[in-house]
């Protein structure tokens, strides 16, 4: 386990160092038990005692014990918790003695005090800032929690708990990791002196039940209208971009767009920590790899996507365009494997275009950007644009169809796009409405047997009659 040592420099306010490794042979020095009715807060002291406990367990804990076996290792806690206890000298009634037991047991066996959090469905999303403060994500909100860490070395210790069972490790050689917990949720890891606040911990939590395209209609993320246009973009094989911002809920969108491939088809997800969730039955699940620890067998989300091309799909969903690969799902996009989906981290529709121009140059081919505009313009057939509004609420702002090329630029139009109305009561109001345009791709919806009515697009029917 690495620890950090905070150290005091008159220069600059707080540095880290790595903590000289403790002498084996020699157990730690422990402050005197207190004793109870000394008249100091009772917190206070059940703290200190937390801690020596906790001190002593690890001292004496076998280092090499296989922590997944859990029930075992629960007794041999509560065994050396007892054995330590009376050492002490140390009375409590049965109530504080259990509490002390589980506190500590989560410590090692758990997440500490985020165990709670991570139990609790309604969080979304848990922020450690370093041991002293805890937000969480709640109903799209940010609040912050009364929970914190006793210390640096107490985040250190669950942030190795953590990643240690994936053979991963955080430290100075190594202090930004990306891991997954055992229920799929999402971890990034990043330490001092990279992050000035102490260890700092970001998950995104797992939904055990993913938001499907009725919630995204009653949270006002999309109208059944909407809804019902994407579905038909689907089925009918358009390639499709969802873009926005961090946390936007990109993903999840993605998720709700995939659950609308038919179920006979082959469907091959790419992504770097698997958080799709489809129904469908023929689906298999890729997953990128970062280097071990020696720097080797790192897989690409680019590899994978080369891969995917000789598995017969019949459809690629890639999680996350970030870069190279973006030059490979054109290309396949381009080369008969339409109806392919994806998100990329964007302001804008227009920013989403610019976006992938950078990651196509990115693949180092050297290609003319005209060429690489083409390449865009003819694979991508529509962006679905969200935001994360101020009050928390995701929405999808705007539904773009990609033309083609006029001359050197792409040319696009809005086919949806949200109007606010105002803000009332700490709420955007507002809609997705229809532009009035209809799509050029029209003639491929109707090709798959898809009729959409034009009032949907937003004009009288009796204008085309
Ligand atoms: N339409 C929605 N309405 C309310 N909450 C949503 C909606 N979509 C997603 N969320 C929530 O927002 C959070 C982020 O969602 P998601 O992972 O889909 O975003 P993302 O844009 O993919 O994020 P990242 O940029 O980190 O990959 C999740 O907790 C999710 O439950
Ligand atoms: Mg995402």
């Amino acid at each position: 386990m690495s620890l950090l040592r905070r150290i005091e420099d008159p220069k600059k306010s707080v540095r880290y160092e790595p903590a000289a490794p403790a002498p084996p042979a020699e157990p730690p020095r422990l402050p005197p038990a207190p004793r109870e009715g000394t008249g100091r807060d009772l917190s206070q002291v059940s703290q200190e005692l937390k801690a020596r406990v906790q001190a002593k367990l690890i001292a004496e804990m076998d280092p090499k014990m296989d922590l997944s076996d859990t029930a075992q290792v629960r007794r041999t806690i509560e065994e050396l918790f007892n054995a330590i206890l009376d050492q002490e000298n140390v009375v409590l009634v049965r109530g504080d003695r259990q509490r002390l037991f589980e506190q500590i047991a989560a410590d090692i066996l758990g997440y500490g005090p985020i165990e709670p959090l991570l139990a609790d469905e309604t969080v979304s999303e848990i922020m450690v800032n370093g041991p002293k403060q805890v937000y969480i994500e709640r109903g799209g909100r940010i609040e912050k929690t009364p929970i914190v860490f006793q210390d640096d070395q107490h985040v250190m210790r669950i942030i190795d708990r953590i990643i240690s069972p994936l053979g991963r490790r955080c430290d100075e050689s190594q202090p930004m990791v990306d891991a997954r917990l055992p229920d799929g949720s999402r971890v990034n890891a990043i330490i001092p002196p990279l992050c000035l606040n102490g260890p700092t911990i970001t998950i995104r939590k797992f939904a055990r039940r993913p938001l499907m395209v009725d919630d995204l209609i009653r949270l006002g993320t999309l109208t059944q209208e909407t809804a019902d246009f994407l579905q038909a973009c689907v089925r009918a094989r358009l390639n499709i971009i969802v873009s926005g911002g961090t946390g936007s809920g990109k993903t999840t969108l993605l998720n709700v767009l995939s659950s609308f491939i038919p179920p006979e088809e082959r469907i091959i997800t790419i992504e770097d920590a698997a958080e799709l969730q489809l129904r469908q039955e023929h689906v298999i699940t890729l997953e990128a790899r970062p280097a071990n620890i020696e720097g080797k067998g790192r897989v690409t989300i680019r590899d994978l996507v080369v891969n995917a091309l000789r598995m017969r799909p019949d459809r690629i969903v890639i999680g996350e365009c970030r870069s190279a690969e973006a030059l490979d799902m054109l290309q396949a996009m381009n080369t008969g494997h339409d109806g392919s989906l994806t998100t990329l981290h964007s302001n804008s529709p227009r920013d989403t275009l610019a976006r992938l121009e950078t990651m196509v140059l990115m693949a180092g081919m050297d290609l003319p950007l005209r060429a690489i505009r083409e390449q865009i313009a003819s694979a991508i057939d529509l962006i679905v644009h969200q935001e994360r509004m101020r009050d928390g609420s995701r929405r999808v702002v705007n539904i773009t169809e990609v033309v083609g090329m006029e001359g050197e630029v792409i040319v696009t139009q809005d086919l949806f796009a949200f109007e606010q109305t105002g803000y009332d009561e700490g709420r955007v109001q507002g809609e997705l409405r229809p532009t009035g345009i209809r799509p050029r791709f029209t003639p491929r919806l109707e090709a798959a047997n898809i009729f959409l009515p034009p009032t949907l697009f937003g004009y009288e029917r009796s204008l085309f009659r």
